[in-house]
């Protein structure tokens, strides 16, 4: 397995729309695995596919404590349950911001497992933001595009900064 590089907002491969995977093969489960390595070692509780500039529909995801609740989807399909609530997000394209985003409490998703089979889950809470979350990074759009373009844009600045002294340290 390999650990790998995370893009980091404002880099505009974030931005790409992700294609649907026609063929689930061994490389692409090594991918899955690639990234649930980054994901853990990070740490993160989820990643697309678009985060390590590779541009499938792809989510891993784990919420639990313990670490151990990997859970794949591939092509995922959403359907939007619940009530409209607020929750704290961050992601690790966005590293050290944590705001408020509004999501729904409640989702359905339908979507293909590592091994190519069609499963449908419910989720609430965590899981049903992380997974509206990690869906939206396929479709090319960040956390930060639900904050005002202020706040937008100061994260953006300090991020373009930080991104520059590291480039030159
Ligand atoms: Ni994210």
């Amino acid at each position: 397995m390999a650990l790998l590089p995370i893009l980091h907002y404002p880099d505009p491969k974030l931005r790409t729309k992700a294609k649907p995977i026609t063929e689930v093969t061994d490389t692409l489960r090594k991918l899955i695995d690639d990234m649930f390595e980054t994901m853990y070692d990070a740490p993160g509780i989820g990643l697309a596919a678009s985060q390590v500039d590779v541009h499938k529909r792809l989510i891993v995801i784990d919420v639990s404590e313990t670490r151990d609740e990997p859970n794949v989807y591939i092509n995922p399909e959403l359907e939007l349950l619940g009530t409209v609530m607020q929750a704290e997000e961050g992601c690790l394209s966005v590293p050290g911001y944590y705001e408020a985003v509004e999501r729904v409490d409640r989702i359905k998703v339908t979507a293909l497992d590592r091994n190519g089979e069609s499963f449908t889950q419910e989720a609430s809470g965590l899981l049903a933001v992380c997974i509206q979350h990690e869906c939206d990074h396929l479709d090319g759009k960040l956390f930060v595009d639900y904050l005002s373009s202020l706040k937008r844009t100061r994260i953006k600045k300090k991020l373009v900064k930080l991104q520059r002294q590291q480039a030159h340290s």
